[in-house]
């Protein structure tokens, strides 16, 4: 039996509800997070719990929880599922008025809270040996790509384009430049050269971002953080996409042309052993 959260309690997934009047439901007018569970410990909770604070900041929603108390639910509804390995998602909206109105309710509507966790999927070993399809499209998305709304609908059509295609993923490209996946960062290998276009209102700061970022830093490759124009991406030696729920995936044909040489690439495995061993040494243990 899977265990939610909404609004102070935790009861079974199937027997959650919310009022179809939520603000979420009607408006997208919500925010989210996932979080990455490894042996029963969230995962970079810190930084979620700070991106989320961000989002509902820039939504003006106040934040029903500090980060204690934050923690403390994340805790206790990764205690109640069955997994050691989960995927916490957490979604905050702002709440269920008596009338559809656009603006804001008044202070008496409070924000709805719902948490449910599922099993942490890890990529197949034939995904990662053989890397990921992905097409390409333009970002069509709003210019607050920075915030984690759960107004996914351009997200959705950017997934399911790559879906119709075959493919695992969408490269979103803006203005000639690349921006990040439908659901992923994006980066980029040129010889020897880990690339990777720099946060933004256009882009998700990705919390697995930075953390590719990080070992790049620990392990001495050479990495920049820079704008990339489209054909770069398409002139790359090695293309990855990363997230908190897909760790490091090679991408080894975009648009139905090879990556490179068309196979997982060297530096690709490199990043995915230093992911995995970051994983056992420090995710796992806290
Ligand atoms: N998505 N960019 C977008 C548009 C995303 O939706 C995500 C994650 C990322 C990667 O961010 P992070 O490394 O913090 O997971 C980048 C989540 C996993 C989702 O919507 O399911």
């Amino acid at each position: 039996m899977i265990t939610a959260y909404v609004n102070g309690s935790y009861l079974p997934l199937a027997e959650a509800r919310v009022s179809p009047m939520d603000r979420g439901f009607l408006f997208g007018d919500g925010a989210y997070e996932v979080i990455p569970v490894y042996s029963r410990r969230a995962f970079r909770v810190d930084e979620h719990i700070a991106r989320l604070a961000r989002t509902l900041a820039a939504m003006r929603l106040a934040n029903p929880h500090d980060a204690a108390g934050w923690k403390a639910i994340i805790g206790e509804l990764v205690a109640r599922n069955p997994w050691e390995d989960q995927s916490v998602y957490l979604q905050v909206t702002r709440g269920a008025d008596t009338r559809r109105n656009h603006a804001f309710p008044g202070p008496e509507v409070k924000a709805t809270v719902f948490l449910m966790s599922e099993p942490l999927p890890v990529p197949a070993p034939a995904q990662l040996a053989a890397g990921v399809a992905a097409v390409s499209a333009a970002d069509i998305r709003w210019l607050r790509c920075d915030l984690k709304t759960v107004s996914m609908l351009a997200n959705c059509l950017l997934r399911q384009h790559a879906i119709d295609h075959g493919c695992a993923e969408t490269v979103l490209f803006r203005d000639g430049f690349l921006t990040e996946g439908s659901a992923s960062s994006i980066f980029v290998v040129k010889d020897g050269v880990l690339r990777v276009p720099p946060k933004s209102h256009l882009m998700l700061p990705g919390i697995t971002y930075d953390v590719v970022l990080e070992l790049a830093r620990t392990h001495g490759l050479a990495h920049e953080v820079r704008e990339l124009l489209e054909a770069e991406v398409r002139a790359a030696d090695e293309l990855w996409l990363s997230s908190s729920t897909k760790e490091v995936l090679p991408i080894t044909t975009l648009d139905g042309r090879p990556v490179g040489d068309g196979r997982a690439g060297p530096l690709g495995r490199q990043m995915y052993a230093w992911y995995q061993e970051f994983k056992r040494t420090v995710m796992r243990n806290g």
